[in-house]
């Protein structure tokens, strides 16, 4: 059952009433369920326990330091894409020895922050980039543990924005290229070659993809193996989809079957990077109408909330559930437009949706937004972070402030040259 549920006609994020969190702290605000993050993660836990598989929470879904305390508190690992991803998992009290470090353009400043740490690994996506973790790691006289993600040319069949894992893609390496980069890897001394890493995209809502990559990579191991060459561990990283619009997506439990028989048999370590599929649906963005608009040929009902805040409809076309905070059950529906403040017409949440009656000063919730919402919102139109709401049963607590104007302004600097004395006209001649 969703941690979002409507109780006595209100929309309830486990027992805590999402208008009262509204009346406390304004609009918008993200709110994410503890408990929803709890089972998710233990779905994982329970379905890779047999694999021994170690869970790395992407925290590129949601990095909030409190989200992210929920899974250290778990036993969850984490992978992180930054330094920042790698500052904010040690600070929720992941250890390092649980942390996976990976991204296509890692930084030397990055590489050597991760090893100062101790991180568990490093995946690796180019041949480049292995030579510049083993000069810092030989710098530090320190051995780098690394893995190489491969580029396993499969087809996630997923939105074109969010597909990894073909050639077209920009992410691992050539899938060809692996044996010989591997054996090189394997000879440098600075190095402890952990083994490899895939990731073919997110939001996968179909297995099919999963085992044909899963199954290039178990014969590129089994090759490697053969040559006699050390590979402990395969991270097949994350991607699982969630429920946007009405899918269904596989559940852990097939997933892990999958897995098991696609690598079971190798007796490598397995490494899991899941982000939105732990996050996603254990959080909604809560917005206020500000105006109904009958316009020539559409009716739009504005929002607070914008793209600014939750990009994804902007961004992939995505779709997100839009609940009314009170129920209106065998309400009459009408169809409208909910779209932002922010100028640009793609500022629009939901085209044509038919939706219970709605008027200024409605409170509705789009659904799904744990993942890859507040993360990705920017200050576009020079509006506000909006704050971030951990629910845990009946008690909530802000986690993230909403961001103020004193806060904006003071992030830039006019230059002295520029400077002027607000009273002084004739500086503006
Ligand atoms: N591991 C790696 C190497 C990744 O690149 C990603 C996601 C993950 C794990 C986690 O994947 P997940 O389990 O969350 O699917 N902003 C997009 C999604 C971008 C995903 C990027 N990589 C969206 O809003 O749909």
């Amino acid at each position: 059952m969703s941690a979002f549920a409507y109780r006595h006609g209100a929309l309830h994020g486990e027992t805590v009433d999402l208008a009262a969190i509204a009346a406390a702290i304004g609009t918008p605000f993200y709110a994410y369920s503890a408990n929803a993050i709890r089972a998710a993660y233990r779905a994982y836990a329970a379905a890779f326990a047999p694999l021994g598989a170690e869970i790395c929470y992407a925290l590129k879904a949601n990095d909030n330091l409190a989200v992210v305390a929920v899974l250290a508190r778990e036993g969850s690992g984490a992978d992180v894409v930054s330094e920042g991803e790698l500052r904010r998992a040690l600070a929720a009290g992941i250890p390092a020895r649980r942390i996976v470090f990976s991204g296509v353009g890692k930084t030397e400043s990055e590489i050597a922050f991760a090893l100062d740490c101790a991180v568990a690994q490093i995946n690796v996506e180019s041949a480049p980039e292995l030579d510049a973790v083993a000069r810092i790691a030989r710098a530090k006289a320190k051995r780098a543990p690394v893995a190489l993600r491969v580029n396993p040319d499969i087809d996630a069949g997923t939105h074109a924005k969010i597909t990894t894992g073909t050639a077209e893609n920009k992410f691992g390496i050539a899938f060809e290229d692996a044996p010989a980069l591997y054996r090189r890897a394997a000879a440098m001394p600075e190095l402890a070659l952990k083994g490899l890493a895939v990731h073919i995209g997110s939001q996968l809502v179909d297995l099919a993809p999963y085992r044909a990559a899963f199954g290039r990579l178990a014969a590129l191991a089994r090759a490697i193996l053969a040559e006699g060459l050390a590979l402990e561990r395969l991270d097949l990283g994350g991607g699982l989809g969630i429920r946007y619009a009405g899918e269904t997506p596989p559940t852990v439990a097939s997933y892990a079957r999958l897995v098991a028989e696609c690598v079971g048999s190798l007796g490598c370590a397995l490494t899991l990077e899941p982000g939105r599929s732990i996050v996603g649906e254990a959080g909604v963005l809560v917005g206020r109408v500000l105006y109904v608009k009958d316009g020539a040929t559409r009716r739009f009902v504005i929002v607070d909330a914008a793209m600014n805040d939750l990009i994804r409809p902007a961004l992939y076309d995505a779709h997100h559930d839009i609940l009314p905070l009170r129920e209106a059950p065998g309400a009459a529906r009408a169809r409208a437009d909910i779209v932002g403040p922010v100028c640009e017409s793609s500022d629009t949440f939901a085209r044509a949706r038919d939706l219970p009656p709605l008027e200024a000063g409605d409170l509705l919730a789009f659904a799904s937004a744990g993942a890859y919402g507040a993360v990705m919102a920017s200050t576009y139109n020079s509006r506000l972070l909006v704050p971030e709401v951990l629910i845990d049963g009946d008690r909530f607590a802000l986690v993230r402030p909403r961001m103020t104007y004193a806060e904006m302004l003071a992030r830039d600097r006019i230059p002295d040259w520029l400077a002027v004395d607000p009273g002084d006209d004739s500086a503006r001649a």
